[in-house]
């Protein structure tokens, strides 16, 4: 009786002795793997993370014409402020123009310092045309709608014949070679004394040059007819 009673507590010493061991075997690996963890990541540099360096892409090429100048009245004419240019007069009358759904953009650039005029669509001569007829002086721009009653004139402004002044804005410059007149007006103005113009229309054109700032002084440098087509 003593001995098993010897022999059960001696069991139970053992058990609890390796179950102490056991318990503090487990306290040292989850030490020890816990050190080990940290000294990777605390003691060890990082690794860098690779940074993606952006694929150098090729700086845009222009697929269309650059961004068009803003359009100003000012005689000055700026580089894109218009789409469209012609030569006329061996070159000496320079006429520029652009258009949108709604209105026409104008600049007529001459070797002159008297008048420089544009009629559109002509029947015969200067018959029907209807024209803007512009000049600057030394203190003032002058730009006027104008329609030719008969083939030879006269040309009096649509505002004499019951029509309208349909130029919206209007300015220009003279230097000591050239007058430059710039203006605008829609495209179809509902005056009947000024020819309606469409988009994509090839508009005859007729064009003159005169030496003086007087609207019955004729076109004694040159004259001419030709041919725009509108956006
Ligand atoms: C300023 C007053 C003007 C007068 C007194 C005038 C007078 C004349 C006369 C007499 C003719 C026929 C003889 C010639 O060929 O020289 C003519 C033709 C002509 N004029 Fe004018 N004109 C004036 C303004 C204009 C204007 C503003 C333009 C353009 C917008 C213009 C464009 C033309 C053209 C293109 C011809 C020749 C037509 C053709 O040969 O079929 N004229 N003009």
């Amino acid at each position: 009786m003593f001995f098993k009673k010897s022999l059960l507590e001696f069991s139970k010493k053992a058990i609890s002795r390796i179950l102490t061991i056991a318990i503090i075997l487990i306290i040292i690996i989850s030490a020890i793997v816990t050190v080990w963890y940290f000294q990777g990541s605390l003691f060890n540099p990082p690794t860098p993370t690779p940074t993606i360096s952006p694929t150098p892409t090729a700086s845009p090429t222009p697929t269309s014409s650059p961004p068009p100048s803003e359009w100003k009245p000012d005689g000055i004419i700026e580089k894109n402020e218009y789409t469209h240019t012609a030569l006329f007069a061996s070159g000496s009358l320079e006429i520029h123009w652009k258009n949108d759904n709604d209105f026409l953009y104008m600049a007529l650039n001459g070797q002159t310092k008297g008048w420089l005029s544009i009629g559109f669509e002509p029947s015969f001569s200067m018959k029907d045309a209807d024209m803007i007829f512009g000049w600057v002086t030394d203190n003032e721009e002058i730009v006027l709608d104008l329609f030719s009653t008969g083939a030879f004139g006269p040309h009096p402004p649509d505002t004499e014949l019951g029509g309208s002044d349909n130029i919206l804005e209007y300015g220009g410059i003279e230097d000591e070679t050239n007058t430059v007149i710039e203006f605008n007006r829609r495209l179809i103005t509902q005056d009947i004394y000024d020819k309606e113009l469409q988009q994509g229309q090839t508009v005859d054109i007729i064009w003159a040059m005169g030496s003086n700032d007087n609207l019955d002084f004729a076109h004694n440098i040159a004259k001419g007819t030709g041919q725009i087509i509108l956006d």
